[in-house]
């Protein structure tokens, strides 16, 4: 890559600082051996915002956002600011982010590493080689749907609300965005829903099935979401990519993360529109939470935020030579036994954050040299 490229970290809470810490040291590592060109911006998001500037998410940080080429987020959230006003917590901020640069897929892939297929608590055979990819809306349904809120009922009762709401044209655009994932994969497309319930995926359900006469050669299929938990540890071979409602997305995907032996070891790209200059926004984010009980030790598993840096450069930077070096500078240490408590086995090395980012950097210089 020639031309200087702006990436916008947002670190975020609790262990977000500290694996970001290490994506940090990823990309000195990338600029420096001449296999990228980036430019580091810097932001808060969440609580930290919060403490801040008294907002989860600023109108600086939205700008920046808007204007960088690709922005990495760490986590946000915490006990320190559960009784804050809705409207004030860290979730706030990630969930605007995600709404104002139309961010509407998100891709969570869900990949065993053949080191850690033990570290799963499934059966290794059922888990072992396991590649799937979950494509979850993310700027639509019950996580946006008006009316919402919490009333009060004239009987002195209260009474919460939320909505979910899907258009035409958010489906077609997510299943789309599926339906290319699949033609580049196995060409299996599961469809999740809860048609035998809920009016708005019917909807869901038929407008996926008509988006699918653009794409014969994708064989498409259709599960409720009750099912597809079951089935996702039942035989999670059986997927190739799934797409799905936001809450759906939400949930599923921290089961089939759970697959892969650790949500440390998660990434995932939340992708929109193509903008009127070309760029298409991107974000990209660990699926895992900010995990406050372990914050600041030093102990949490760096590798989802790293494997979320590799998405970008894969997706927002088509570097797929840059992605595959990481990825496989990670599988190798993986393969060598070392461990962050997360996905710690007998007989492995146990390691810190910082060890894990230490050893990755090792690993990319023997790659490269
Ligand atoms: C996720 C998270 C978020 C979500 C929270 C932190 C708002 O669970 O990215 O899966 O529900 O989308
Ligand atoms: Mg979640």
């Amino acid at each position: 890559m020639s031309d200087k490229k702006n990436i916008l970290i947002l670190a975020g809470d609790g262990i977000g600082p500290e694996a970001m810490a290490q994506v940090n040291r990823v990309i000195d590592w990338f600029n420096a051996n001449g296999k990228t060109s980036f430019e580091i911006t810097e932001g808060l998001v969440g609580g930290a915002s919060y403490d801040a500037h008294g907002e989860p998410l600023t109108e600086d940080t939205l700008n920046a956002a808007k204007a960088a080429d690709a922005v990495l987020l760490g986590a946000v959230g915490g006990p320190k600011w559960d009784d804050l006003p809705f409207d004030k917590k860290p979730e706030r901020g990630l969930l605007g982010l995600r709404k104002e640069l139309g961010l509407f897929a998100n891709l969570r892939p869900a990949v065993v590493f053949d080191a850690l297929a033990e570290a799963s608590t499934l059966k290794i055979e059922v888990v072992s080689g396991l590649d799937i990819m979950i494509v979850r809306e993310l700027t639509g349904g019950i996580y946006f749907g008006e009316p919402r809120g919490i009333e009060e009922l004239p009987n002195g009762e209260r009474k919460g609300v939320n909505t979910l709401t899907y258009t035409t044209s958010e489906i077609e655009r997510i299943a789309r965005v599926a339906f290319d994932l699949a033609m580049k994969r196995g060409k299996r497309l599961c469809s999740v829903d809860k048609a035998n319930v809920l009016e708005c995926t019917i909807l869901w359900r038929e407008t996926v099935e008509a988006v699918h006469a653009d794409y014969p050669q994708v064989e498409l299929s259709h599960m409720y979401v009750d099912n597809a938990s079951m089935q996702l540890v039942r035989n999670p071979k059986q997927f190739d990519v799934i797409v799905t409602t936001n809450m759906f997305g939400d949930i599923i995907s921290d089961t089939a993360a759970m697959l892969t032996g650790s949500l440390g070891m998660l990434p995932s790209a939340s992708l929109g529109a193509p903008l009127a200059d070309g760029r298409i926004p991107g974000m990209y984010e660990p699926v895992h939470g900010s995990a406050p009980d372990i914050a600041g030790q030093n102990i949490a598993n760096p590798l989802a935020t790293l494997l979320s840096f590799s998405m970008m450069l894969r997706y927002s930077f088509d570097d797929m030579d840059g992605a595959d070096l990481l990825d496989t500078a990670i599988t190798r240490v993986l393969e060598m036994g070392l461990r962050t408590g997360d996905i710690m086995q007998d007989g492995k090395t146990l390691v810190s954050t910082s060890e894990m980012g230490d050893a990755v950097l090792e690993e990319l210089e023997g790659l490269a040299g």
